[in-house]
């Protein structure tokens, strides 16, 4: 445990970057600069930082520029939520604060804007408090040092790695460990072939000596997606009035409208799936036209690819007052009103029935 900590600072001591935010004890420039370098490479940070400290340099006219002023300096950095919470809690800081950062991680969270991650980086950095920081390069070290197979994505596999990084920091400077656990994952322990021969944690390293370098850090299996085969039926009387459906509650799109609808696990024959649809409907028998058959449609969702073919018809002699429960007649201009997944309303903008 021990040496692992003094192995680590030794290296970061002679192999750190020399970088500005390193620099200083200032709270707000390193606040800045954790912001700025999530999800962003330090290359690339750089730059922003220096231009954020040169037009902002304390939180006092940060929290007082028009917000137009700090999207544009932020342009190109992405992930806008990040601008919008440093705007947020430079604002609460300047506001309730009097500018002052608080300097524990617990205070520092309850400002909105602030998550456990950039709490812990200023609390440690700035302040020297004993805050475990564990971003992607610390997963990554941590898992092949120690050959820790739990996922990082999942809240106990976060917490395994939070506890371990914490008893790692006993007995050094906190700001500098994390730090340099950050440092070694981003410039030695690469994600893919690092130098595993010249490490200095070579005769440590579980992950090498098993040879699962490249199979860790481990992140839980992705659930498969389903393929899920929709075969639609877009029913129009001749007075057009057009049949829909609302959707139950027990599957994707609660209580949107759609159409009749038949669903299988396998493609399938569009005019057998519609006769399943018209028995159904009318099981006395529908006298009808096929219009058109749509080509099929992809929509992919989380855990879903759905394959949807609209079959449109005209009917002549519809039952209406023989209708299911939850199926509509309604006037054709006013599907408008009607909430559809998004699917439908691609396929009613091409059929021209919506704008
Ligand atoms: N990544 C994000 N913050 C960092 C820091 N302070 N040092 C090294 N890598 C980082």
């Amino acid at each position: 445990m021990e040496i692992f900590g003094k192995k680590l600072i030794g290296w970061y001591l002679q192999n750190q970057r020399k970088l500005p935010w390193r620099e200083t004890g200032d709270p707000y420039k390193i606040w800045l600069s954790e912001v700025i370098l999530q999800q962003t490479r330090i290359n690339q940070g750089l730059d922003y930082y220096v231009k954020f400290v040169e037009s902002f340099p304390d939180i006092h006219s940060l929290a007082c520029a028009p917000e137009k002023e700090i999207y544009k300096l932020w342009q190109g950095l992405g992930y806008y939520n990040r601008a919008q919470n440093l705007i947020h809690a430079a604002r609460t800081i300047a506001n309730e604060y009097n500018g002052r950062f608080p300097g524990t991680k617990e205070e520092l969270m309850k400002i909105k804007g602030i998550g456990p991650y950039t709490a812990a980086a200023i609390s440690s950095i700035a302040f020297g408090k004993p805050d475990p920081v564990v971003d992607g390069n610390v997963f990554r070290v941590l898992s092949r040092v120690f050959g820790i197979k739990s996922p990082i994505d999942t809240a106990g596999g976060k917490k395994e790695f939070v506890s371990l990084a914490g008893r790692l920091m006993e007995g050094h400077p906190p700001g500098d460990f994390n730090q340099a656990l950050m440092e070694f994952g981003a410039v030695w322990c690469k994600p893919k072939n690092p130098d595993c021969v010249h490490c200095i944690f070579y005769d440590e390293c579980v992950a090498r000596k098993q040879n699962t370098v490249s199979e860790l850090p481990v992140k839980k299996p992705k659930a498969r997606v389903k393929d899920r085969f929709f075969y639609y039926v877009v029913a129009q009387t001749q007075n057009e009035r057009i049949i829909m459906k609302k959707r139950g509650p027990d599957d994707i799109w609660k209580n949107l409208y759609d159409f009749p609808l038949f669903v299988t696990g396998q493609r399938t024959q569009a005019l057998k799936a519609l006769n399943t649809l018209t028995g159904k409907l009318a099981p006395a028998g529908l006298v009808y036209s096929i219009k058109h058959i749509s080509h099929e449609y992809i929509h992919l969702l989380t855990h879903q690819r759905i394959h949807a073919v609209f079959i449109r018809i005209i009917v002549e002699n519809f039952p209406e007052n023989r209708l299911e429960n939850n199926v509509l007649l309604i006037n054709q201009n006013d599907i408008e009103n009607y909430p559809v997944p998004r699917l439908v309303e691609q396929y009613l903008q091409d059929q021209k029935l919506i704008k």
